[in-house]
């Protein structure tokens, strides 16, 4: 499955098996000691900061090979890597990292990114607007690649393609003659011209036949090619990629993080070293630009952050694109939400909890009697997704293990080990009194196992919103004049009175103030939630606005009913959504 992993990459890389990825991009953050370079400011990326950058240089090459070295290991045999790194140490990774691990012979491109235009003023030095991509495969030759075309320039096209045909199609006349003089097969007469040609007779005579030949000179030269610029897919896309514009400040795309990486780019090199199907794997994910394009070039995506709040926007912004998407996703965060589980379908729950115990889940909903799975060594396990369980199933495990294998019961029993393993999230203190008698009077252990012991379990933020009515801030608008992209006047009227005609907009203010022992990471708002759940997926959350670090917003609305969510976002990524329906009209009231 699809997955979005909270962690250090270097442990998660070490525990998954090699050879199963197909293309990686990495995106590491730079060796520069600079502010920028903390871009979440949480816990983990604040640690991961410390890490690379306490010891200079070769600290943070040896950081980084490990790393990479572990890439490599996951990549498959036909797989490629790009790295993406600026002038503070792309030198070094090349020379150290790329050629050491993957070999020289493996290098393929050196790709130069123009991330901005020219700005500032050199005084001492050229501006740096470049950073440098390294395209490395595992194998020497034995790698997927297809070719990527980018758009003509316009007025350099219409010189090149000058001609129009009668229907309005731009074309050139090339050549037909072949470079390669010595080709007696391809050396023949064509429209009253020995020449050496570049298609053997039959395919020159069909390609007259479609009209796609002219002699010049009034028939009297030597025929050309007639190439139709419709029909050509571009220029070939070489190394220097200066047609990719960085985010912009109105740009759609926009999250509103430093480091955010144009879709645009991860398209082109995903379309470049991968197929659909393949599996795509960026290890520091960051905002998930990478998975978002993958998943809409439908390949397989994984991707990992070490900070929360780079998984969360990830998260959302994969959500927020839904609608393009076929296959699930998973988010692992290094806590689990309590509600989350508690109301998890009780079969997935008891097959994941017997798992993440290091046991063998039944996969029979029913039999067994009533077992949901047992140990490596064969000791029956029961899961009860609830709270305070009750005594009598103590009682009734009790039985049910000596049933379900009389001899590993009786040899346990007089080994002191368990008989069997009760999973629940709490027990009542009259069980966990039976249990003590069973084992000191009758020799009889069942363990009581909460699910707190297996995973770490955190409760939910708390979240509690505010609002204040701002007031009027459009009137309607008479004669609403709009500007020329609109098919008005062209005036410019100040956004504040671009009300709909005869509606007048009302400004809301809204204070989302979360609790959490983990504490409040930043809260995102949908202006337009739905609370319509479809069979496939609980009311979507589709952020509006994603990163908002103090949770206070002001929005206008029109008249009307509107529902708002917020959802605060703790340390440990659990989340708490609240949704305010207010009515607009004389009055804002709450509903
Ligand atoms: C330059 S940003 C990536 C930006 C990303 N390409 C995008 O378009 O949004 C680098 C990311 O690496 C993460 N990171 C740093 N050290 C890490 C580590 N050891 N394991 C996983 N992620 C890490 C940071 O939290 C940050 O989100």
């Amino acid at each position: 499955m699809n997955q979005l992993i909270l962690g250090d990459n270097l442990e998660i890389m070490r525990k998954m098996d090699a050879e199963t990825i197909d293309l990686i991009y990495l995106d590491p953050p730079f060796f520069s000691n600079r502010n920028y370079e903390v871009i979440w400011g949480d816990k983990g990326e604040v640690r991961s900061f410390e890490d690379r950058w306490s010891g200079g240089i070769d600290h943070y090459i040896a950081w980084l090979k490990e790393r990479v070295a572990e890439m490599h290991r996951l990549l498959k045999p036909t797989g490629s890597i790009y790295l993406h790194c600026d002038w503070h140490a792309n030198s070094y990774i090349r020379v150290y990292i790329l050629d050491k691990i993957f070999g020289e012979d493996k290098f393929r491109n050196e790709i130069f990114w123009r991330r901005t235009n020219p700005k500032g003023l050199a005084f001492t030095k050229f501006a740096r607007n470049i950073d440098t991509i390294y395209l490395f495969s595992k194998e020497s030759n034995n790698f997927k690649w297809h070719p990527q075309y980018k758009k003509y320039e316009e007025d350099k096209v219409n010189n090149q393609y000058s001609l129009i045909d009668e229907n309005g199609r731009r074309y050139q006349l090339t050549s037909l003659l072949n470079p390669n003089k010595n080709r007696p097969n391809l050396t023949y007469e064509f429209k009253g011209v020995i020449k050496v040609w570049r298609w053997t007779e039959e395919r020159m005579k069909e390609a007259d036949l479609n009209g796609m030949i002219v002699v010049p000179r009034n028939g009297k030269g030597i025929p050309r090619f007639k190439r139709y610029l419709d029909e050509q897919e571009g220029i070939p896309v070489d190394n220097l990629w200066e047609d990719i514009p960085n985010i912009q400040g109105g740009s759609q795309e926009k999250i509103g993080y430093p480091t955010q990486k144009p879709e645009k780019l991860l398209n082109r090199i995903i379309l470049a070293s991968s197929n659909e199907g393949d599996l795509v794997f960026d290890p520091f994910v960051g905002g998930g630009t990478t998975v978002v394009v993958a998943e809409k070039l439908k390949r397989k995506w994984l991707g990992i952050d070490q900070s929360v709040q780079a998984v969360k926007v990830s998260e959302m912004r994969l959500n927020n694109a839904q609608n393009l998407f076929s296959a699930p996703f998973s988010v692992t965060l290094h806590k689990y939400d309590y509600d989350t589980l508690r109301y998890k379908d009780a079969f997935e729950f008891e097959k994941w909890i017997v798992e993440q115990f290091g046991g063998i889940a039944n996969v029979h909903q029913r039999g067994d009697m009533g077992m949901d799975g047992k140990t490596r060594e064969g000791v029956p396990i029961q899961v009860k997704r609830s709270d305070n369980i009750g005594r009598n199933v103590i009682d009734n495990f009790g039985s049910a293990c000596k049933r379900f294998d009389n001899n590993l019961f009786e040899k346990n029993k007089v080994g002191g080990n368990p008989v069997g393993y009760i999973i629940a999230f709490s027990f009542a203190k009259g069980t966990i009194q039976e249990a003590a008698r069973l084992r000191n009077e009758e020799n009889i252990i069942i363990k009581l196992v909460s699910v707190e012991e297996i995973v770490p379990i955190a409760k939910k933020p708390k979240l509690l919103v505010k609002i204040n009515d701002l007031g009027v801030v459009s009137k309607p608008v008479e004669n609403p004049l709009t500007p020329l992209e609109q098919g008005g006047t062209g005036e410019v009227i100040p956004l504040s009175q671009r009300g709909t005609k005869g509606v007048s907009l009302r400004e809301i203010e809204f204070i989302a103030v979360g609790e959490s022992e983990a504490g409040i990471e930043f809260y995102s708002w949908d202006f337009e939630y739905s609370e319509e759940a479809t069979r496939e997926h609980a009311p979507l959350f589709r952020a509006s606005i994603m990163l908002d670090k103090e949770g206070k917003q002001t929005h206008k609305f029109k008249p009307g009913t509107h529902n708002i969510a917020v959802k605060a976002v703790d340390n440990e990524g659990l989340e708490a959504i609240e949704v305010v329906k207010v009515k607009v009209n004389g009055e804002v009231e709450t509903v």
